[in-house]
């Protein structure tokens, strides 16, 4: 059963929806607890323009919401993360109301109050009266089934759940849940709308407690469960190895008990082996450990906390995947964007291997009878890609890198998923070409994975073989004879620029621009940046030789105008289009990089050499200068390419390359000596 089908009726990537409704001009919000003002911060930030109601039965927490609203604001003033106008435009518009009639003309609706099911019925048939017929109206309930709260309304097509995760102004996931009653076209709406507003929406279906929910409740009952054996501060140290902060911690933080005891209790309409912990009761808050603070367990002990840990999140993980209640992408990708897991619970099995998985489910099956198993193979779970959604429009496969946590920035198993993908279609004669894209409306690509460059600095020889390595996606696609073009959706930076310009064509949306920042990093492009752009078009070499000393940022009518890209779309999907189009026109003449001398003019390099208001390395310029005119006066293109791998091996040995690096793990602005 492809379960992918049966959730996404048309693509994966909700970007390349064309939307059936314009954005919404009025929006309310029902509750203003906790959640629901942070929903309203999230739409307003994203939709500054819009009219916010945020009602409420009773004054105070309307009173409460607007104060933390405005908190939000002051804050994102203070860090620069916005601009004063736009501050007082998500402010300005926002109606605090105990009047439900104010929110006659919304055209979506999103629910926020308590988990009871009569109330949240009494909420949304009062709303049903006031709105209009094709207002969207949705509730954020964590665990009651779509079907239980709306089934009884007039018109239940528009409704569904839509269910954030905390903190909701930054947390990325929104679960868009998929039911018998609602309209299609409304599940679709709502995941390009969430996606259009920078969250990262999945489609789950109708379970109760949905899907990630399923994961994080158990994880916390049987945390609780331990308890019995073990102290709260050793089970959320040992939890640690997988989560940034243990369970009861994270309790702590959500006043989270009761809601264990509600979802739980809710589960066991599946069986009595999700009751809820009887602890959590009796408890309101936890005595434990800040997370990160080192306590001394036995093995024995360790090991006994970790199988049972281990062994719910697996268990969940099978049982969602084999009852189709979500994806594997999105289970692997919602557990570390929504829940704070390190790693994908797929990737903690493909890690600690299938006969390590098996013994753990044993014995959490002897423990804990009744809890679902495996139904499948081991191979069949871990089959399916981390960080790629691949859809496909007019027989060309769109291929869309989704790591948004990380603005797209590529890492080797990226790479790897990226050449997987080409090498399975090349051949399939009904794939006529590729299209590779970012997800969301930010970035195309935040550049090469920074966290992975100390692994090889200051040792020559392996940085070189890193760069070689890293650019197998590269050199295969200089021999495809099927196109692929690059739809750069917002920022192509780095490591994401050098994929991007190595496409055989590339189309934009206007929001783009193209970027080599690796001088503010004391390191250079290695995987072609410093070679390809001057043979593909040498109109762009003055431009080039500043991107590439200066990290001067390409306008997209810059690229344009060099030929660099071949269209500019207003928006997402109609780039997409563009991009499937070029796919069509270019194929059969596919135009190769030039492959011997080229003629570039002497660079020339300011004295103080200034990206903004950073002082930057002149050793590290000088070896991009020494390195782009070697590949420029090499022979061959294969050789030209290895003197920009042994450029990125010599700049790695520096102490700018080394400084710069480091101040980027460590947020703060890099000091270079020389
Ligand atoms: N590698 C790894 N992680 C990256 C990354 C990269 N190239 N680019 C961005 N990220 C991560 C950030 O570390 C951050 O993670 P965190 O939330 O866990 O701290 C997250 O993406 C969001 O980035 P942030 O810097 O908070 O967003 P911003 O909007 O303030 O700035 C950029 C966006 C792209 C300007 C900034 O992240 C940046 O300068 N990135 C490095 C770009 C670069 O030098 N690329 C070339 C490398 S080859």
């Amino acid at each position: 059963m492809d379960q992918k089908k049966n959730l996404y009726s048309s693509t994966i990537n909700p970007l390349l929806i064309a939307p059936t409704r314009p954005l919404p001009r009025e929006i309310a919000i029902i509750g203003a607890g906790t959640i629901g003002p942070d929903i309203g911060y999230y739409l307003k930030s994203a939709l500054p323009n819009i009219k916010l109601f945020i009602i409420d039965v009773v004054e105070e927490p309307l009173k409460k919401a607007e104060k933390r609203i405005s908190g939000y604001v002051e804050k994102a003033l203070e860090k620069r993360k916005m601009k004063e106008e736009q501050g007082k435009a998500v402010l300005d518009n926002i109606i605090y109301s105990m009047d439900y009639n104010e929110i006659k003309d919304c055209d979506l609706v999103i629910e926020a109050a308590t988990e009871n099911i009569p109330l949240k019925q009494k909420i949304f048939s009062s709303i049903e009266t006031i709105v209009g017929n094709n207002t969207i109206i949705t509730s954020n309930t964590s665990s009651i089934p779509a079907d239980r709260i709306f089934s009884a309304m007039k018109n239940p097509e528009r409704t569904t759940i839509t269910h954030f995760f905390a903190p909701a102004w930054r947390s990325l996931p929104v679960e868009v849940i998929t039911w018998e009653g609602v309209n299609k076209e409304v599940v679709e709406y709502l995941f390009w709308f969430f996606a259009r507003t920078g969250k990262a929406p999945i489609i789950t279906d109708n379970a109760i407690c949905f899907m990630l929910d399923r994961v994080f409740d158990n994880w916390c009952n049987e945390a609780a469960y331990l308890l019995d054996a073990f102290p709260t501060s050793w089970i959320d140290s040992v939890a640690e190895e997988f989560v940034f902060a243990g369970p009861f911690f994270v309790l702590n933080m959500a006043h989270g008990n009761p809601i264990i005891i509600e979802t739980n209790t809710l589960q066991m309409e599946e069986g009595p082996h999700y009751r809820p912990a009887p602890i959590l009761g009796s408890v309101e808050t936890w005595l434990t450990k800040r997370p990160g603070k080192k306590i001394e367990i036995s093995e024995d002990n360790k090991n006994a906390i970790r199988d049972r840990l281990l062994g719910i999140l697996f268990s969940q993980s099978f049982d969602i995947i084999d009852r189709g209640i979500g994806t594997k992408e999105d289970l692997n990708f919602g557990c570390q964007v929504a829940l704070g897991f390190k790693k994908g619970p797929f990737d903690i099995m493909r890690d600690i291997g299938e006969a390590e998985v098996n013994r753990i489910m044993k014995q959490f099956g002897g423990e804990r009878p009744g809890f679902p198993q495996a139904k499948r193979s081991f191979s069949e779970y871990q089959d399916f890609s981390r960080f790629l959604l691949v859809d496909e429009i007019e027989d060309v496969k769109i291929i869309t890198i989704r790591r948004p946590q990380a603005m797209n920035a590529i890492s080797d198993e990226i790479n790897n998923e990226i050449l997987k993908i080409l090498k399975e279609n090349i051949d399939d004669p009904a794939v006529k070409g590729f299209v590779i894209t970012g997800y969301g409306n930010a970035a195309f690509s935040a550049g090469a994975d920074i966290g992975k460059f100390p692994a090889t600095l200051g040792n020559k020889e392996a940085a070189a073989q890193y760069a070689r390595d890293c650019a197998d996606v590269q050199l295969f696609m200089d021999t495809m004879e099927k196109p692929i073009v690059a739809a750069v959706n917002g920022m192509a930076l780095g490591g994401g620029l050098e994929i991007a310009i190595r496409c055989h064509s590339m189309v934009s949306t206007k929001n783009a621009f193209f970027q080599f920042p690796e001088i503010t990093l004391g390191i250079l492009p290695g995987i072609g940046g410093c070679i390809v752009p001057y043979r593909k078009w040498p109109k762009g070499t003055q431009i080039f030789n500043e991107m590439l000393c200066l990290a001067r940022r390409m306008t997209v009518q810059e690229a344009y105008d060099i030929g660099m890209v071949a269209s500019i779309s207003g928006d997402y999907s109609g780039m997409i289009q563009e991009a499937v189009k070029e796919v069509h026109t270019i194929a059969g003449n596919i135009k190769r990089i030039p492959e011997g001398k080229i003629d570039i003019p002497e660079i020339t390099v300011p004295d103080n050499p200034m990206a903004g208001k950073l002082k930057l390395s002149e050793e590290g310029i000088s070896i991009i200068v020494k390195t782009v005119k070697a590949g420029a006066s090499a022979d061959s293109l294969s050789e030209a390419l290895e003197i920009g791998y042994q450029g990125s091996a010599e700049i790695a040995c520096t102490d700018g390359a080394k400084e710069g690096i480091s101040a980027f793990l460590e947020k703060r602005r890099p000091e270079f000596k020389k």
